[in-house]
């Protein structure tokens, strides 16, 4: 394929496009957007509720106008109706935690040329034992889901089973969903304990209390316990080395029944490795932030699992914003 052409325009453009991230961060942040809510306010009545100084809050208040995420009349600073739905707390479809969780690698993503040169992480994983980042890394993984999941669990017949495991499930998202979809479907979601409260909450607001529980566990030092129908693997891989995934693999489809169902969901490389474009960014976020994550291609995916004895292997046709993938195969 030819290369495209660039002119030194769009390079400036590309090089620049960290400004406008920095803008919608600071927001967030900032929880601007709550703040206006359904209101129209002044710069002076924006400043003093959020306790800041003028200076800055004018021109932040402008440049969010000019990104066209807030409007202006007359003076007086409104959201704009998607940040309503969005961006305010308020709402149910508020996605500010994956904002947060992006504005935490932004420090780590300034340094990666020093990854590439040394091959080793610039950000540690300790950083997630803050509570602020392993809230916005959960309830993150949270937003995605809620918007991904109604697309994909439809392509995933669970009817005929009768227990999942949501290996690696964070807050549950998924666990929820295909229990939603399935009326004869439990779950169980097997995370860290650390995520337990967050999946927990999560659980409850969707009343699956009684359908979906938790199991405390490490999925790389710890027994998956149980006998499971069905193991869905939902960006968990990308995280680890290909020996970590095998091991992974194999105590998922230990844990499952003869002609269990394994599934996995992640951001799937072509062969080639070199797109599409999410994935190839996202294994590079992993350079950066652990010791031997990356994303895989569907080729090094389908060896792991037809190396756990999996069989009849496919690709399930998804269309997803992120270029993320699912592979299913049969014990
Ligand atoms: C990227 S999130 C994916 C969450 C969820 N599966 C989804 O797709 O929305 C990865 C999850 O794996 C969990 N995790 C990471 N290392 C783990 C380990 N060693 N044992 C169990 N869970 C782990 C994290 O706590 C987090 O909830």
């Amino acid at each position: 394929m030819a290369a495209r052409q660039w002119n030194p325009g769009d390079l400036l453009e590309l090089s620049g496009y960290f400004w406008k991230t920095g803008v919608l961060h600071a927001a967030v942040k900032l929880d601007l957007f709550t703040v206006i809510g359904d209101g129209q306010l002044t710069c002076d009545e924006i400043s003093r509720r959020l306790n800041a100084a003028q200076k800055g809050v004018e021109r932040l208040l402008n440049a969010l106008v000019a990104m066209e995420l807030l409007v202006k009349t007359h003076g007086k600073y409104a959201n704009s109706s998607s940040c309503r739905t969005f961006l305010s707390k308020e709402s149910t479809k508020y996605i500010g935690h994956i904002i947060m969780h992006h504005h935490h690698l932004v420090e780590s993503w300034s340094r990666l040329d020093q990854a590439v040169l040394s091959g080793d992480p610039v950000r540690t994983r300790t950083s997630f034992s803050k509570e602020e980042w392993r809230e916005s890394f959960l309830m993150g993984m949270f937003n995605l889901a809620m918007g991904l999941a109604p697309q994909l669990v439809p392509l995933i017949d669970l009817s005929s089973q009768q227990h999942l495991l949501d290996l690696g499930g964070g807050p549950g998202t998924y666990a929820i969903h295909f229990c939603l979809a399935n009326s004869g479907l439990r779950a169980t979601v097997y995370d860290l304990p650390t995520t337990r409260p967050f999946a927990e909450k999560t659980i409850k607001q969707f009343n699956l209390v009684d359908r979906i529980n938790f199991a405390d566990g490490n999925y790389i030092t710890d027994p998956i316990e149980g006998q499971y129908d069905a193991a869905w693997l939902s960006h968990i891989l990308h995280g680890e080395g290909p020996e970590d995934c095998r091991l992974i693999i194999q105590k998922a489809v230990d844990a499952l029944r003869p002609q269990g169902i394994i599934i996995i969901h992640e951001f799937i490389l072509k062969n080639s490795m070199d797109g599409p474009l999410f994935p190839a960014l996202f294994s590079l976020n992993m350079l950066l932030g652990t010791e031997a994550g990356q994303a895989y291609s569907e080729q090094q995916l389908t060896d792991m699992l037809a190396v756990a004895g999996i069989k009849n292997i496919r690709r399930i046709p998804a269309q997803t914003p992120n270029d993320s993938g699912l592979l299913l195969g049969e014990k």
